[in-house]
């Protein structure tokens, strides 16, 4: 069976990954977290492509084109996730499987971060494990792809 293909898609901030409030966010940079992801890829079978955007327009550009050409989606929109229609409205279109991932645990932080404007256009949620949110993203589509 071919591999599966799977956008890692990040939003605002997160290209500071590794300097950002380390406390809460960790000391992994964004291409370690690409370079971690591309390895567990390997031994899932699955292809991955990443894009990171500070600009809500562009990230629904990023979603409009996976569309049709991804199996799977997982996305950290960042500070959009508790603002966003518009990547409400992208994610509502596309057809594949997708996870809403966030390394910190947002429902144990500020209130303003409990609200998920994704939450119900997503698979399923994953947040507070650190950059191994990515990975258990990747593990839960893997396995929810495998029986479908
Ligand atoms: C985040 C949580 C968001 O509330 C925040 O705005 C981020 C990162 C996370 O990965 O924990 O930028 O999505």
């Amino acid at each position: 069976m071919a591999n599966k293909k799977i956008l890692i898609l990040n939003g605002p901030n997160l290209n500071m990954l590794g300097t950002r409030d380390p406390s809460i966010y960790g000391h992994q940079t964004l291409a370690d977290i690409e370079d971690a992801c591309r390895a567990l890829g390997k031994e899932l079978a699955m292809d991955c492509s990443f894009a990171q955007s500070n600009h809500e327009g562009e990230l629904v550009t990023l979603i409009q084109q996976a569309a049709g050409n991804m199996d799977g989606i997982i996305f950290n929109a960042g500070a959009y996730t508790h603002t966003s229609i518009a990547l409400y409205d992208a994610l509502s279109h596309f057809e594949g499987l997708s996870v809403e991932v966030h390394i910190s645990n947002v429902h144990a932080r500020e209130e303003f971060r409990h609200k998920s404007m994704l939450s119900p256009v997503v698979t399923g949620v994953i947040a507070g494990f650190g950059a191994d949110s990515y990975l258990a993203a990747m593990h839960a589509l893997s396995g929810m792809m495998a029986r479908q």
